[in-house]
């Protein structure tokens, strides 16, 4: 995990030309192993995310009794022990730096019979809690927080759990599947509503894997007592990390990038209707389905882009992508407006305040309120930025000095192999200027 010693030094290449494979979608990675692990069966697993949050998730598994084989690198073979199978683990459970891996492990471990503690990193360790913790306890889950919800979570198990009817706070894949998986071992059926549809990975994983589960845009419904069946899962390439190419070679002129077979579910793909809504020329080619997801090559060529106000009905579905957004908005002609996205401050870091410090600190002008802010693009100049520990922002500045004025130090980007190993390697390849500092 990050120790906060590695920084980058970016700044302007050429044009980005080239064909990239963008690594494996990190949330199906980490679904692929727990489900494959609760499942009766051996699962095969092939595009995993080699980043540090899946190898949390995979090295959890382990700890808990299951079988786990790399035979090459992005391939596991996932040795299901059963609905009923996994074992108590010796210690705690380590999520790094994974928001995912912790809100459904507590809802999953929340269900067993024995007891469990889920730790994170330092920035895991300041993430909001109680919006799992709450619904679960009203299953009849026992999970103690630290002080305000924050992890550790110390989970009770032997708790026969019932099954609820819940409507959500807030727009959330993660504490809707804490509650389908707790669902899974509850008496009777839950179901989990939604604010606003969020992406539904849990259930057509758990639909592949042989669940009765009924779910459509903004519901999902499941009943207690079921088996898993072992499957093979192909993960497609994940669109939050092929993000921030998109917007790199849409603000570097003479640019154009083939991004293979990029996942496009429909609620990851906001940033696309976004960037084509700013004027962004990208097109798809070669659309198939891989592992029943929507995947298409997306062909990428610089554009003037300019300004717009977000509609919020977008923002969840481009969640994990403002600090890409904020870069597009830096390089357009026009103020770019954004509302509706207080769950920014509570990712990684607060992405929004990170953003904003980040473009000042290179000499815009961004107007920060509680859930978003106004962006005043001006040409960027060098500078020094902190990336807070947060990967997206570390990328998002790396993106941003390709068109910066002078040098760009981006501080503590370790974090950086939580969702996309290789980037540096992959960015430089494709003509970014890109070193370690
Ligand atoms: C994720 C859900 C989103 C997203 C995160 C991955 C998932 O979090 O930001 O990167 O895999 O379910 P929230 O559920 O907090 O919106």
């Amino acid at each position: 995990m990050s120790d906060g010693s590695l920084d980058w030094m970016a700044s302007a290449g050429g044009p980005l030309r080239g064909t990239l494979e963008i690594p494996g979608d990190k949330s199906v990675s980490h679904r692929s192993v727990m489900f494959g692990a609760l499942a009766d069966g051996v699962s095969t697993i092939d595009g995993f995310l080699e980043g540090e949050d899946t190898r949390a998730t995979a090295a959890i598994f382990s700890q808990l009794g299951v079988r786990i084989e790399t035979p090459s690198p992005s391939r596991r073979i996932v040795h299901g022990v059963g609905i009923d199978g996994l074992q108590a683990a010796d210690g705690a459970l380590d999520c790094g730096n994974a928001g995912t891996g912790m809100r459904l492990l507590a809802g999953l471990l929340a269900a067993q019979r024995f007891d469990s503690v889920l730790v994170g990193d330092a920035s895991l360790s300041k993430r909001p809690m109680r919006r799992v913790t709450e619904p679960l306890s009203k299953m009849g889950a026992r999970i103690d927080t630290e002080s305000c919800g924050l992890p550790p979570l110390r989970i009770h198990g032997g708790q026969a759990l019932t099954g609820i009817d819940y409507t959500l706070e807030v727009a959330s894949a993660q504490v809707k599947s804490a509650l389908l998986l707790a669902g899974l071992y509850a008496d009777g059926e839950t179901v989990v509503r939604e604010p606003h549809p969020t992406r539904d990975y849990t259930e057509r994983m758990l639909c592949a894997f042989g669940v009765d589960i009924e779910f459509s845009p903004g519901l999902a419904r499941l009943r207690g007592g079921q088996r898993l069946r072992a499957t093979d899962i192909a993960v497609p390439a994940d669109f939050s990390s092929a993000a921030f190419f998109l917007v790199a070679a849409s603000i570097v002129p003479a640019s154009e990038l083939r991004l293979k077979q990029v996942g496009l579910n429909p609620r990851r793909t906001g940033l696309l209707q976004a960037l084509r809504m700013m004027g962004a020329d990208i097109v798809e080619e070669n659309p198939s389905t891989h592992g029943g997801e929507p995947v298409a090559d997306l062909v990428v060529r610089h554009a003037p882009l300019h300004g717009i106000e977000v509609p919020e009905a977008l923002v969840p579905d481009m969640i994990d992508e403002f600090p890409a957004l904020f870069i597009a908005a830096a390089h357009a002609q026009g103020a770019t407006v954004v509302r509706g996205a207080a769950e920014l401050r509570v990712k990684e870091s607060d992405r929004l305040a990170a953003m904003a410090k980040g473009l000042r600190a290179l000499g815009l002008q961004v107007d920060e309120t509680p859930d978003g802010g106004t962006i005043h693009p001006a040409e960027l100049q060098g500078g020094v930025v902190d990336s807070q520990g947060d990967h997206r922002i570390a990328m998002a500045f790396a993106v941003a000095a390709q068109r910066a004025r002078g040098e760009v130090r981006i501080g503590d980007v370790a974090n950086v192999a939580t969702s996309f190993p290789g980037f540096d390697v992959l960015a430089r390849g494709a003509g970014c200027g890109l070193a370690e500092a």
